[in-house]
């Protein structure tokens, strides 16, 4: 058959998606009855399916990546372009979009200097993990390799980037894990873990200390911490955490690894979440909205401390980075994320960021006042959270099922695409999570929200 005549044909692209496709977390029982959604276009805030129904998505593709929205034309331009004149070069090698998006990136980062080119978020950590292992053996033999990891964080799908998951779901039958991975306490205050006097904060911090100190200073690496956790329910750092978690690295002289793959171009407001909190990072890992999905790229980016310890001794054999990534070869990325730093700045997006995730989150909190199922609302910037309880005294979660009902209630009866935690956190799979793509309007929100309330009073009268 004409290949052409096929793509023109929707049903056969189902048929082919429902027989061939294995799509990411799915259950694929249901296409027994149900076809799959097939995301045919998208523009602005807005997607299509096959049906030719439209959507508001309300989570950036899913998984809060189209920081600038759909249809961008200048970046599809601006990657055809570079891959025409250059796709394409092994790494050890420079590009020229490589070498221009790494000078504007760290304009972004005071303190940063060194920009090192992968494909994925998880990537990116492991890279960041490989360093720490690194230089642990070329200071300590290897002994100061341990790296700490928060609970209900997550940083990627690898094994290893799951070993410092703090998700148990996420983790459960993936293991054997990949060793010297140590679990922190979470800080999300309104499922407190510590009867504390102190600040929130600082008591949250102090269990991170509590860790080092009981594995051994001496044994420990590195922490990565997610500035404002994701996945694992949108948790707003407390007040005076993260300054007194800079402290606590200082002192133990443990490198601090912060993964902005979510947070990371502008999402929280800054352009990178961790600058919200005054803190200085050894390394800082991003992926998601470098490119906003437009090309696949990922980036850990160092300071020059960090980077002048792989290059002190040139005769040594064994001391430079020995890492490469094929496709951190590939111009299509940094030439996308060119473009896409340039509309953010261009349409001031980081200030509508803000604008509109204050808007939103007063906009949760008023559905808070009208639904008791809301325990909570959180956020920063357009990345915003509700958790969803069965009693607000007793805290008590809803059962999985419920957060999911209301997700496909705003999917079914609105066209809104809305997000949750998703097989995570045992007993915990209940915050409705909200992402909109930095270009959304006041309208938009308010449709957002009328259809989160519809879907939570239809979810309270069953
Ligand atoms: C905070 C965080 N880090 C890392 C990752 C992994 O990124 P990727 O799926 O690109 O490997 C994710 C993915 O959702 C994430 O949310």
């Amino acid at each position: 058959m004409n290949v052409n005549v096929r793509q023109n044909d929707i049903s056969h692209i189902v048929h082919a998606d429902k027989e061939h496709v294995w799509h990411h977390l799915t259950q694929h029982s249901k296409f027994d009855t149900v076809d799959p959604l097939i995301i045919v276009e998208g523009e602005g805030m807005r997607v299509w399916n096959q049906t030719g129904r439209e959507h508001l998505d309300a989570v950036s593709g899913g998984v809060w990546t189209v920081n600038v929205g759909y249809g961008r034309e200048r970046i599809a331009n601006a990657v055809r372009d570079q891959l025409v004149k250059m796709n394409f070069f092994g790494g050890s090698m420079g590009t020229i979009p490589g070498a221009m998006f790494a000078e504007r990136l760290l304009e972004k980062m005071p303190g940063m200097k060194r920009v090192y080119y992968s494909n994925s978020g998880s990537e990116a950590n492991e890279k960041a993990y490989k360093i720490v292992r690194q230089i642990a053996h070329n200071r300590s033999g290897g002994k100061k390799h341990k790296i700490l990891y928060r609970e209900r964080d997550y940083h990627g799908t690898t094994i290893t980037a799951l070993s410092s998951g703090g998700q148990d779901e996420r983790k459960a039958q993936y293991g054997p894990y990949t060793p010297g991975f140590v679990e922190v306490p979470h800080c999300l205050e309104y499922r407190a873990q510590f009867d504390t006097d102190e600040e929130y904060g600082i008591a949250a911090a102090n269990a991170i200390e509590e860790v080092i100190l009981r594995e051994g200073a001496d044994t420990v690496g590195g922490l990565i911490l997610e500035p404002v956790t994701a996945g694992g329910g949108v948790i707003v750092p407390p007040e005076h955490y993260w300054p007194r978690v800079q402290e606590i690295c200082r002192k133990h002289d443990v490198l601090l690894i912060i993964d902005e793959v979510v947070c990371g171009m502008g999402r929280t407001g800054t352009w990178f979440g961790y600058q919200h909190y005054g803190v200085e990072p050894d390394m800082v890992t991003m992926a998601k909205g470098v490119a906003s999905g437009y090309a696949a790229i990922s980036c850990t980016v160092t300071t020059e401390r960090v980077f002048d310890l792989f290059r002190a001794n040139p005769d040594d054999p064994m001391s430079y980075f020995r890492d490469i990534s094929t496709f951190g070869g590939c111009t299509a990325g940094p030439a996308a994320a060119l473009e896409n730093m340039s509309i953010l700045e261009e349409e001031n997006l980081l200030e509508n960021c803000t604008e509109m995730g204050n808007y939103a989150l007063e906009r949760l909190e008023w559905l808070k006042s009208r639904h008791d199922m809301i325990g909570d609302v959180r956020g920063k910037g357009l990345f915003l959270g509700a958790e969803l309880v069965a009693d607000r005294e007793t805290k008590e979660a809803v059962h999985e099922s419920v957060t999911h009902t209301v997700v496909a209630h705003c999917f079914a009866q609105d066209a809104v695409i809305i997000g949750a935690t998703n097989r995570s956190l045992a007993g915990l799979n209940n915050t409705l999570c909200l992402s909109p793509a930095l270009i959304c309007t006041k309208d938009d929100i308010d449709e957002i929200i009328t259809s989160v309330d519809g879907a939570l009073k239809a979810v309270a009268a069953v």
